[in-house]
Order: structure tokens, then C-alpha cells, then sequence
């Protein structure tokens, strides 16, 4: 045997390669943080824009998003927008300042941001909330509002699943439902996904004759048959658990403590 092919050379060979490739790999990491950060937004505000079917082709999702939307954040116990005259802490102030920069996700988990909720109306299973959301106001080639994006959120079967409901003006009409992100099953509860599901909703009401929140998800199909079909969406097939899940969070969103009171105001005094 030669000396290059003794133990210790093989040992040290290879733990030189284990040393060089765990530093390729966390520099790579490291270095490209902000770039995976940026996609990430950009997925984000892509799926915004999806949900208000805004996309269009040969017009970066940027562009739209500068051009069409404005970002807004509304108190969800009141249901007023964050004003000037109504920011009193230094946070609301900096969120004002640049509202694209204000993190939900970061303010549901931050103390004196948000809410702990009770198990009773956590109907979502989200366990804490943010005192102040993102509404994203979309608007037509002439500048009016024609659309409403509210970031909705909870759990499914495996995950919680993150995603925008648009609404027309009228504060009840569906213009589209999409999650950017779930950790549910690939052709089961991942099925919310498909666009071919993401077709139904279009057209759907969110609000019953009385003014209570009625849409939801449904075993099987909607066919003619079904009563009140204009509240109903077909529900994942083989994935019962995520459909509840998805009914849960639009019911618990829609409902007096998510963005029911914007949603009333909305209704009473327009956008
Ligand atoms: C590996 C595996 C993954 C599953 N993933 C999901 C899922 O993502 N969402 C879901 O609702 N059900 C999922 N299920 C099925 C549920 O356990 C349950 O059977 C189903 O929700 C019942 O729906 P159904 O009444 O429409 O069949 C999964 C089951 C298995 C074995």
C-alpha cells in the first residue's frame, strides 16, 4: 500500500473536502439571503396581484403593484385606516411612514402589536393576531378602487396556509382566493393550488341576506341543485381536513374579529 493510501491520508482527504464544502455551502447560504428575501416578497406581491387577477403579461408584477396598488392598514377592532391623526406610538408612526414595510406576521408575534385570541373565536387556529392588518387597494386604468386584498391566514391539516382574498367594492362579491404559501399535501389539501379550483371563486358572495359570513367550502360539487350556491365552493377532493381549514380562516377573516368592522364601513362609507 502506498502512503497516499494509508487511513489517516484518506481520513484527512476527506475531512478537508467536508471542511471546503460546508464553506462553499454557508457562503452560498449567506450570500444569497438577500436575494431568496427579495423573491420571496416578489412571490408575495405576484400572488396579490393573482388574487386581483391583475397579472398582466409583458408588465412586471413591480410595475403593477406601483402603478395599481395602494397599501393601507386598518385597525381590525375599529375598521378605521391608520391615519395620521390616529397613530399615537412610534410603531403605528413608522408603519404609516412606509405601510409596505409593515410586517403582519412579525407584528402578531410582537407584544402591544397584537392580540392573544381566545380558543372560543380562534375559529382559524392562529393563536395570536395583529392589532393592525394590510388591506391592498387595487385600482382600474382611471385611478378608482375597484378592488379590495385582504391578506387571510390559518391552519389546514399540516400547515398553516397564507394567502389574499379580493373583493370587489361592494365589500362582498369574490374576485379571486390564493395562497402563497402551505405546507399541505401535493394533490390532496395541495390542491388549492390547482387553477382550475381558483376558478370557482370568482363571482362567489361572502355575506348572507342578514349580513352573517356564509361562504364556504362544501363536500362534493356545487351543481344547480345546490341551495344558496353563490356562498358555495366545491371542496377538495380526498381533502376534507384542508377545506375546513380553508372555510375556517375565510369565516374567521370575514368575520367581527378579522376584518368585519373594515368590511362594514366599507359597505356604509365606500373605500
Ligand atoms: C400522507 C397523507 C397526506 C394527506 N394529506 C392531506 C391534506 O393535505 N389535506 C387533507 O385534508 N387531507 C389529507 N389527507 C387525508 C386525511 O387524512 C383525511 O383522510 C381526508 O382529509 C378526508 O377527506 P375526504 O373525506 O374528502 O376523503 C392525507 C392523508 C395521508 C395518508
Amino acid at each position: 500500500m502506498s502512503s497516499n493510501d494509508s487511513t489517516g491520508k484518506t481520513l484527512l482527504v476527506a475531512s478537508l473536502l467536508c471542511i471546503v464544502c460546508s464553506i462553499v455551502v454557508s457562503t452560498a447560504a449567506v450570500a444569497l439571503k438577500g436575494e431568496q428575501v427579495k423573491n420571496k416578497l416578489l412571490d408575495k406581491n405576484k400572488n396579490i396581484l393573482a388574487a386581483a387577477g391583475m397579472l398582466e403579461e409583458g408588465k412586471s408584477v413591480q410595475e403593477i403593484f406601483k402603478q395599481r396598488l395602494e397599501v393601507k392598514l386598518v385597525n381590525l377592532d375599529t375598521g378605521e385606516y391608520l391615519t395620521e391623526e390616529n397613530a399615537t406610538e412610534d410603531w403605528q408612526k413608522a408603519a404609516l411612514k412606509n405601510p409596505v414595510a409593515y410586517d403582519q406576521r412579525k407584528a402578531a408575534k410582537t407584544s402591544g402589536q397584537n392580540e392573544i385570541l381566545d380558543g372560543a373565536i380562534d375559529t382559524a387556529s392562529i393563536k395570536r393576531q395583529a392589532k393592525y392588518a394590510t388591506v391592498y387597494l387595487a385600482k382600474n386604468k382611471s385611478g378608482e378602487v375597484e378592488t379590495i386584498i385582504l391578506p387571510v391566514h390559518g391552519y389546514g391539516l399540516w400547515s398553516t396556509l397564507y394567502g389574499f382574498l379580493a373583493l370587489k367594492t361592494d365589500a362582498n362579491t369574490i374576485v379571486g382566493l390564493g395562497f402563497y404559501e402551505h405546507g399541505e399535501t401535493p394533490g390532496l389539501g395541495g390542491e388549492v393550488d390547482n387553477p382550475k379550483w381558483k376558478s370557482l371563486w370568482p363571482g362567489k358572495e361572502v355575506f348572507d341576506d342578514e349580513g352573517n359570513v356564509d361562504i364556504r367550502l362544501i363536500k362534493g360539487s356545487v351543481d344547480s341543485s345546490t341551495a344558496n350556491a353563490e356562498h358555495k365552493v366545491d371542496g377538495l377532493a380526498g381533502a376534507t381536513l384542508t377545506s375546513n381549514g380553508v372555510t375556517n380562516l375565510l369565516q374567521f377573516w370575514l368575520g367581527k374579529n378579522g376584518f368585519g368592522p373594515y368590511l362594514e364601513k366599507v359597505k356604509e362609507q365606500g373605500v
